[in-house]
């Protein structure tokens, strides 16, 4: 399958038609931002990286029974994937307080939540994604009671089950952000990334930090986070 013309590119990715209407090829780019894009940089061979994690984790979710948009991997960057309409929400779960948890509610990065917290954000890049809750995203028609429900639902067995594949290779799964689609059908598919750009990966017995929080916070060390993800999950 050919890529045709660019349909879209965002900060870590393009997108590009195909022959087939209901498919897009999506091609990771080694491109890093944070803030919002006010801070640029990139991260050697990190969307060769992010292809191959998300398109594994994205597999063996399908096969828990979580409906993804994964189509086939067609090179080390490339994917193909369903074509859906973007649900205009990052969902966002958390296990251990982090990022901008830990800033707003006071908490020490690392203190274990009572129970997993779920959070939306508005996907607004000029608003800054800001946070709404269930009563926003009805009243916006966002999303409709049903299919938010169903976004919950998928959002908490990606939790359940990444947490426990994770723990096997000694990783654990602090936080993450998840985006859904529609399908041309109206079925609610697992859409975008899982990689260590959208998740908060911490070494179990360490604590080491090995996701995008190196570049964000200028710990260095990025490129071999990635790697050690990718060798973790994939054996690479
Ligand atoms: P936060 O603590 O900064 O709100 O981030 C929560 C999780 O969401 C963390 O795993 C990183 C991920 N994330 C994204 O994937 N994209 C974003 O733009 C932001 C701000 C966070």
């Amino acid at each position: 399958m050919q890529k045709l013309e660019q349909i879209y590119e965002g900060k870590a990715k393009k997108v590009f038609k195909t022959s087939d209407p209901e498919l897009v090829i999506v091609d990771y780019k080694d491109d890093a931002t944070a803030f919002n894009g006010e801070k640029k940089g990139t991260i050697h061979n990190k969307g060769i990286i992010n292809n191959r994690v998300t398109n594994h984790l994205m597999k063996m979710l399908e096969k828990e029974g979580v409906p993804t948009h994964f189509v086939k991997e067609i090179s080390d960057r490339e994917t193909i994937v369903k074509k859906v309409s973007i649900i205009p929400l990052e969902v966002i779960v958390r296990n251990v307080a982090a990022g901008s948890l830990a800033k707003r509610l006071g908490l020490a990065e690392g203190t274990k939540l009572g129970r997993t917290v779920i959070e939306y954000c508005y996907k607004d890049d000029s608003l800054g994604d800001p946070m709404v809750n269930e009563y926003h995203i009805l009243a916006m028609g966002w999303a409709t009671e049903d299919e938010l429900k169903l976004i919950a639902k998928y959002s908490l067995m990606v939790n359940n089950f990444l947490t426990r594949y994770l723990k096997d290779v000694n990783i654990e799964l602090i936080d993450f952000k998840l985006e859904f689609g529609k399908t041309p059908d109206g079925k609610i598919v697992l859409a975008d990334e899982i990689s260590p750009d959208t998740c908060r990966f911490w070494d179990a017995t360490t604590h080491e930090k090995l996701d995008k929080d190196r570049f964000r916070r200028d710990l260095g060390g990025e490129e071999d986070a990635y790697k050690e993800i990718l060798k973790r999950l994939l054996g690479e």
